[in-house]
């Protein structure tokens, strides 16, 4: 049941608010983070190694730096297919985290499996809580995102990443980095998600318009800083996923070490940028991108376009949100953008060629 949508990616866009509010309610009680299961005490853990495929992957890329920045816990990440065949050594103190919607991916749940009696402890952030994956976890942490149909991973992204970041507030108040009152504050930015998530929703007709303009392109780079550079990824594996457009990611300051040469007027350049710590850096690097002629999309909040001037092909403009949240808000366009492309190019936007929902052959 499509629920008045004309696709199930649709409806599981439309869809995030309300089940992210459920993974909120499920992990925070008065304040505080709750675990199913005994949960997990980061104090007794050195390091973190995080595993996923796709989507599931940028959802640790972008966990990385949350529990880097507030738990000061070192994190290694990895593509499922590549960890289980380069042998890592797992050392006493590490606690590997596997993500998955399905929980049935064949790669993550053979790295799963290698490191089963290497690691100290095994969690998995799934959104189906008797797949393999969970069944195989110390502690498995369920997403709450109800059934995703559409190919194209939306509304279990926005989930596993909320699940990550009220994972990483644990992890900084274990490991001594925050106080009660300082996670309970952390914990509230994350629960103001849902209402500027209906907001960001509001915003479909303008991705559409935009949309419209980007169908037409045959490359699009995304450009991103910091979290932001994990969402360009996540944008680009969308839109390449549903529309066919070839589309790359870039963290803002690598492009002028071989990508910037990329750029022409042909070239839609998305840059995410949030009102965060490095927005002037993102801005700087936008501004060599408009000098060499490409056409900038900036997605930003309204005093952030204000800052970056004039020149800009198009910008979509975005709630204020506090710099740790950002990506889980900033991924709404990015899904927009995705969807209104393929829909323009009438492509099959829910079952895209060569695709299968749940990869369980490697
Ligand atoms: O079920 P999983 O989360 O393990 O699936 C991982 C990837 O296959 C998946 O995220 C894929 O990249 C999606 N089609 C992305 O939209």
């Amino acid at each position: 049941d499509k629920g008045g949508h004309k696709h199930f990616m649709a409806k599981e866009i439309a869809e995030q608010p309300s089940v992210l509010a459920n993974s909120l309610g499920y992990y925070i009680k008065d304040g505080q983070v709750e675990l199913p299961d005994g949960g997990i005490d980061f104090a007794s853990i050195d390091r973190l190694t995080m595993v996923a495929c796709g989507t599931a992957f940028y959802a640790c890329l972008t966990a990385k730096y949350w529990f880097e920045q507030i738990a000061r816990m070192p994190v290694e990440i990895d593509v499922a297919s590549e960890f289980r065949y380069r042998e890592p050594p797992i050392s006493k103190g590490t606690a590997a985290l596997f993500v998955s919607q399905s929980g049935e991916t064949a790669d993550t749940l053979a790295a799963l499996r290698y490191c089963e009696g290497k690691a100290d402890k095994i969690l998995s952030v799934v959104n189906v809580p008797e797949s393999s994956i969970a069944r195989e976890s110390d502690l498995a942490l369920p997403i709450l995102a109800g059934a995703e149909i559409g190919v194209a991973s939306t509304k279990a992204f926005t989930c596993q990443l909320t699940v990550l970041a009220i994972l990483a507030v644990k992890a900084a108040q274990d490991r001594g980095h925050m106080d009660a009152a300082q996670a309970a504050e952390a914990l509230e930015k994350i629960k103001s998600v849902p209402a500027l998530m209906n907001q960001a929703l509001s915003l479909g007709e303008r991705t559409n318009d935009v949309s419209k303009l980007l169908a037409e392109a045959r490359d699009i780079l995304f450009l991103g800083r910091g979290p932001m550079y994990a969402l360009a990824h996540e944008g680009a594996l969308k839109l390449k996923e549903i529309s066919y457009i070839h589309a790359e990611a870039y963290a803002s300051g690598e492009l002028k070490h071989g990508p910037i040469a990329l750029v022409d007027k042909h070239v839609p350049v998305i840059v995410m940028a949030p009102r965060d710590a490095l927005f002037d850096k993102t801005i700087s690097n936008m501004q060599e991108v408009m000098a060499r002629g490409g056409k900038v999309l900036l997605i930003t909040d309204k005093q952030g376009a204000k800052e970056a001037g004039d020149g800009v092909w198009e910008t979509i403009l975005m709630p204020e949100v506090d710099p740790f949240v950002a990506p889980i808000l900033y991924a709404i366009p990015a899904q927009l953008i995705a969807y209104h492309t393929a829909v323009a190019k009438g492509t099959d936007v829910d079952q895209p060629r060569n695709l299968a929902k749940s990869v369980t052959v490697e």
